[in-house]
């Protein structure tokens, strides 16, 4: 397992970009794999996570061919023609790879066994379990946690579901299964969450009903295959927004990045704090929006953070813990209990982390308070989740004194490049083997 060791850091002003998204990576492989004829995915996210969807998808007969570091073309088999997998499917990190492909798989006429790695093993399935086996699917697991095994159905039930909770992955996995559905499935969310398969599902040429906070599908459409352009990764793009928002007089240009407002509540909340974000030449990569955003340095200050703009940054909190930490003031956070089902216990892993730089923090059931201050140097665990890991590697180019971060190997699932990306920004970065006791 590797470290990283982040020595306080002169960020500079640059222009780059960052790795495709990982949410629609993830969604270009799965679709295309049912559409009929042959897709070709560029800026495709070559990291852990997609690519155990892709090597999940193989298993079952696709044929995925890499050009390059971040093409793929995908043959298309349309809904019908997967094959059963001689193996368990591993998902490695991955909670949208298993809840995904545990809808893609209840509509199909073969069983399957979902596993993946310990943290994703301690993670709920419970949410996708229960609207599948409503639609018909059998679906096993230890007491809602996986390993799962989804035995799967040719035909499923028609469903009208009500999301208990706000989830793109469960909305998906609902969308998927609603694919191979005897009739029209209606789904209803709390509140809005990314729409990418939405979007995805109406470039491959199948109509969706979409109301406010409702989606009307009807079941077995045709997928038509897609040339499918990924966005670079908002989510990836937050970790140099932070870098370059602590530092002192820089400012960069981050290319290309996905702007959809399902998920740019990061943004709004960090324009809030004081910092400058600007979004330039906005465009649009098939039916994604897609921008430029040019960020500088600025003074942060702590505010009392909107619960509705939890779903539009659900993955940027980590980040925001951090921005929270240099901010003057306190900060607020509520309405983020879904953060301690991540890949880690967010909250926790956040608020013990900053603890041990010197920065106070009041945990909650539900959210945090953290007093902006000066961060210390020391040593902290990433508890093996990658955007822990990042968040307190751009903390540590802003810190009074070097940062150790463990066991960060997992920031591939994501952000495969991050040590040179924040090096390109002029951040002093190491890995290392193992921590100096
Ligand atoms: C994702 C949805 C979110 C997010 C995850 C990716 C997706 O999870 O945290 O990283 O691709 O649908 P939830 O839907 O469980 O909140």
């Amino acid at each position: 397992m590797a470290h990283l060791l982040v020595n306080p850091s002169s960020p500079r002003g640059t222009i780059l970009r960052v790795p495709g998204d990982k949410s629609i990576s993830h969604r270009a492989l799965m679709l295309s794999a049912i559409a009929e004829g042959e897709s070709r995915i560029d800026n495709f996210l070559n990291g852990a996570d997609c690519l155990a969807t892709s090597a999940a998808l193989r298993a079952m007969g696709i044929r995925i061919v890499e050009q390059g570091a971040t093409t793929v073309r995908v043959r298309g088999t349309g809904l019908d023609r997967l094959q059963r997998p001689a193996q368990p499917l591993d998902l490695g990190n991955s909670g949208t790879g298993m809840r995904l492909f545990a809808g893609l798989l209840a509509g199909q006429a073969f069983d399957s066994v979902l596993t993946g790695d310990a943290s994703l093993s301690r993670r709920p399935m419970g949410r996708v379990i229960d609207p599948l086996s409503r639609m018909g699917a059998r679906i096993d697991s230890h007491d809602g946690l996986p390993p799962l095994t989804v035995h799967g159905r040719r035909s499923l039930r028609r469903i009208a579901y009500s999301l208990p909770a706000a989830s793109a992955q469960v909305k998906s996995a609902i969308l998927l299964a609603a694919l191979y559905a005897d009739g029209i499935c209606e789904i209803t969310e709390p509140a809005t969450t990314r729409d990418h398969t939405e979007r995805m599902l109406q470039s491959m040429g199948v109509s969706l009903e979409r109301g406010p906070g409702r989606i009307r599908l009807a079941g077995r459409p045709a997928l038509e295959a897609r040339d499918i352009e990924v966005p670079g990764d908002l989510s990836s793009a937050t970790f140099v927004m932070l870098a370059v928002l602590l530092a002192r007089d820089c400012e960069a240009l981050i290319e290309n990045v996905g702007v959809n407002p399902t998920r740019t509540g990061v943004i709004e909340i960090l324009s809030r704090m004081g910092a400058e974000l600007r979004i330039e030449n906005r465009r649009l990569a098939g039916r994604e929006p897609v921008a430029d955003i040019r960020v500088a340095s600025s003074r942060l200050h702590g505010i009392e953070v909107d619960p509705t703009l939890v779903p539009l940054a659900i993955d940027e909190f980590p980040a925001l813990f951090v921005a929270a930490a240099f901010a003057r003031g306190t900060t607020r956070f509520s309405g983020i209990a879904e953060l301690r089902v991540k890949e880690s216990d967010r909250i926790g892993a956040m608020a013990y982390g900053l603890r041990r730089l010197g920065i106070e923090v009041e945990e909650r059931p539900d959210g945090a308070l953290v007093r902006g201050g000066e961060l210390t140097g020391g040593t902290v665990q990433s508890y093996e989740d990658h955007r822990i890991a990042m968040s307190f590697a751009v903390a540590g180019t802003a810190a009074a004194g070097p940062v150790t971060i463990r066991d960060t190997d997992n920031i591939e699932t994501s952000f495969p490049g991050f040590t040179d990306c924040l090096r390109a920004l002029g951040a002093d970065i190491t890995e290392m083997e193992a921590v100096p006791a």
